[in-house]
Order: structure tokens, then C-alpha cells, then sequence
């Protein structure tokens, strides 16, 4: 297989538009981001039509911005990657189409990534010898996945949700206390200022190594209720800091099963929940000495392109007719 060094990398499968240059798979040359938090934070969520015309709007310039900070020019790229899936349709469609024109045009193959896949990759990023086999706890916004990968390009999911990913579960948290879109961050905020154990809650527990989150949301959003007009803004930070320690345990709780189960010398715990300022202090302590633990810095964890030609780079190279990509926007692992 022949690896190709300089690669460009375009991720728009769901609320941030990225394109960057990276070096054999692990150096990064650029990495540009645009959120469309502020686009969003009026309709409480991303709108996937507004979402997709964003992406296509401001591509041309984060591209032109992506190869100026690399100091590269098309000719010397050898390979583009962009996110095929999973992600939302319209969002996945105008990556692929804009991914498939420069690719024509510059007379460059081009492939498609998992964004999944893209998540592990980041940690490759962040520490330049790490090398599988590892186990890999993926948490974002629609994922709560348990994986091993024992070589490049191979995962193998031995535990995910029965309903929501832990994400949604905070960003369906953050919406009941009034904290708005995007939830994650803003109840990892509010949680700095409260006390989980004034207001303990609930902390999901299933058989082996399947998570599920709804019950704690069910049981938020009755402790609310009860609550009802006399709740006070130090009782929502108490309920956010609780409701944060019960998603965060459990999800700690498995992978400490995983890796006591079957011993691993690397751990990953990636995705944008692992941006979570409990979770990655937590997942420290839990891993120990056991593992070396690696948790890409916070703008690794949340989407990027970066990631995306890193994951591309240790795939399987593109034939000479190659098809075109398929975009799947509930591709799994
Ligand atoms: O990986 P990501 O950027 O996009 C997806 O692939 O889904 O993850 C987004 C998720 C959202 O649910 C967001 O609320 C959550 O990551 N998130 C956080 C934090 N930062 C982002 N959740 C908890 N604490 C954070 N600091
Ligand atoms: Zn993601």
C-alpha cells in the first residue's frame, strides 16, 4: 500500500466546517474551524438546511485558509479525505460534493472517512507513537461507543447505548435548565459551580457493557418538576454537577470493566463529550497506572478536519478507479 504524505482533510458532517493539511497522518499543518454555533443558538439546536448552506458558503474561504497556514499549493497534495458519514445528509453531501470538484480539478484521489474513525484518529494526532492495539471509549453527540482496535482501519464496538449518547444526553440536560444550545459545554460550566451531592441522582447501571441515559434525563426532568418555581439558581447548578457525575461515572464504569476484562496498554477516550472537564479528570484517575490513557486536547475532541486525513492516511489507499463516495449518514463502525 502506498501512503501518501500531505493530506487534505474536509469535515462538515454536522455544525462545524473544517478543512485542514496533515503530514504522513500525524503532523498537523493547519487545521481550520468555523462553528455555526451562533448560526444555531437562536432555534435552540442545529437546523440541518441552514447547517448545509453554511458548509457550502464558507468552504472556498477555510480552504483558501487551510492551504495558506499549511504553505501548500494543490500540487503538493497527495490525497484528499473528506467525511462520508455518519453525520446529517444535506451536511455530508455539500463535503463530498465540494471533496469530489477539487479532486477533479486538481487531478488528486480522494476518499472517504468515518467520522467515527476520524475520533480515534485524533489521539494519533495528539501523541505521536501511539500505535494500536487500544480500546477506545468514543463519546459525542450521537455515540457512546466502547471499541478495540487491534490494527489500523479495524474496530471492533463491545459496548455503545441503548438510547441516547451521552452528548445528547447533556445537550437534552443543558435545554431543561435553561442553559440553551450548545448544551454540553454550558452544563460543564454550570456544574464548576454546583454540588452533586445536594441533589444526587440516579446512575444508570445495564448488564455488561451497554450504557443508557434516558432514565437519568426522565429522573432530571422529574427532580425539576418538583422543584417546580422554587428552584433556585445554585439547585440547577447542584442538578447540572450531579446529572454530570452520573453520566461520567457510568460511562468510566465500562470502560473500567473493558480494560479489567481484557488488559490494554493504550486507552483513547475521544469525541466532544471527552472535551467534559469531570470526564477527562475522571477518566485519569480511573485508567491509572493500568493503561497510558490519551485524550486529544479539546479542539481535537470536538469535529475537525485534522482528525479526517489523519484517519485517511492510515485507510486503505485510493485505486487509480476508484468509485465515487458514498455518503451515509448512519454509517457505523
Ligand atoms: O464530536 P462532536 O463535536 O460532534 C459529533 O460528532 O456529534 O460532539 C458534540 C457533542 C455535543 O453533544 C456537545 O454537547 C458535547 O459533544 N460536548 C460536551 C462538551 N463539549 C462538547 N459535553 C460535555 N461537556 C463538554 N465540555
Ligand atoms: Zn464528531
Amino acid at each position: 500500500m502506498q501512503k501518501r504524505g500531505l493530506t487534505l482533510g474536509i469535515e462538515t458532517s454536522c455544525d462545524e466546517t473544517s478543512v485542514a493539511v496533515v503530514e504522513d497522518g500525524r503532523r498537523i499543518l493547519s487545521n481550520v474551524i468555523h462553528s455555526q454555533v451562533e448560526l444555531h443558538r437562536e432555534f435552540g439546536g442545529v437546523v440541518p438546511e441552514l447547517a448545509a448552506r453554511d458548509h457550502l458558503e464558507r468552504l472556498p474561504q477555510l480552504l483558501d485558509l487551510a492551504l495558506d497556514q499549511a504553505g501548500t499549493k494543490p500540487d503538493d497534495l497527495d490525497l484528499i479525505a473528506v467525511t462520508n458519514g455518519p453525520g446529517l445528509v444535506g451536511c455530508l453531501l455539500v463535503g463530498v460534493g465540494v471533496g469530489e470538484g477539487l479532486s477533479a480539478a486538481w487531478s488528486r484521489p480522494i476518499v472517504g472517512v468515518n467520522h467515527l474513525w476520524g475520533h480515534i484518529y485524533a489521539a494519533m494526532l495528539t501523541r505521536p507513537d501511539l500505535e494500536p492495539p487500544l480500546l477506545g471509549l468514543v463519546v459525542s453527540g450521537a455515540h457512546s461507543d466502547l471499541v478495540r482496535m487491534p490494527e489500523h482501519g479495524r474496530f471492533e464496538v463491545i459496548g455503545r447505548t441503548r438510547d441516547d449518547a451521552a452528548g445528547e444526553a447533556f445537550d437534552k440536560a443543558a435545554r431543561m435548565l435553561g442553559l440553551g444550545y450548545p448544551g454540553g459545554p454550558a452544563l460543564d460550566r454550570l456544574a464548576r459551580t454546583g454540588d452533586a451531592v445536594r441533589q444526587p441522582l440516579p446512575q444508570p447501571s445495564l448488564p455488561g457493557l451497554e450504557y443508557s441515559f434516558s432514565g437519568l434525563k426522565t429522573a432530571l426532568l422529574y427532580r425539576l418538576r418538583d422543584l417546580g418555581e422554587s428552584v433556585t439558581p445554585q439547585d440547577k447548578a447542584d442538578l447540572a454537577a450531579s446529572f454530570e457525575r452520573s453520566v461520567v461515572e457510568s460511562l468510566l464504569e465500562k470502560l473500567d470493566r473493558a480494560l479489567s476484562e481484557t488488559p490494554t496498554a493504550e486507552v483513547v477516550v475521544c469525541g466532544g463529550v471527552a472535551a467534559n472537564t469531570l470526564l477527562r479528570r475522571r477518566a485519569a484517575e480511573v485508567v491509572g497506572s493500568r493503561a497510558r490513557l490519551t485524550m486529544p486536547p479539546l479542539d481535537l475532541c470536538t469535529d475537525n478536519a485534522a482528525m479526517i486525513a489523519a484517519a485517511a492516511f492510515f485507510s486503505p489507499q485510493p485505486g487509480a478507479d476508484a468509485d465515487p463516495i458514498h455518503v451515509d449518514p448512519s454509517l457505523g463502525w
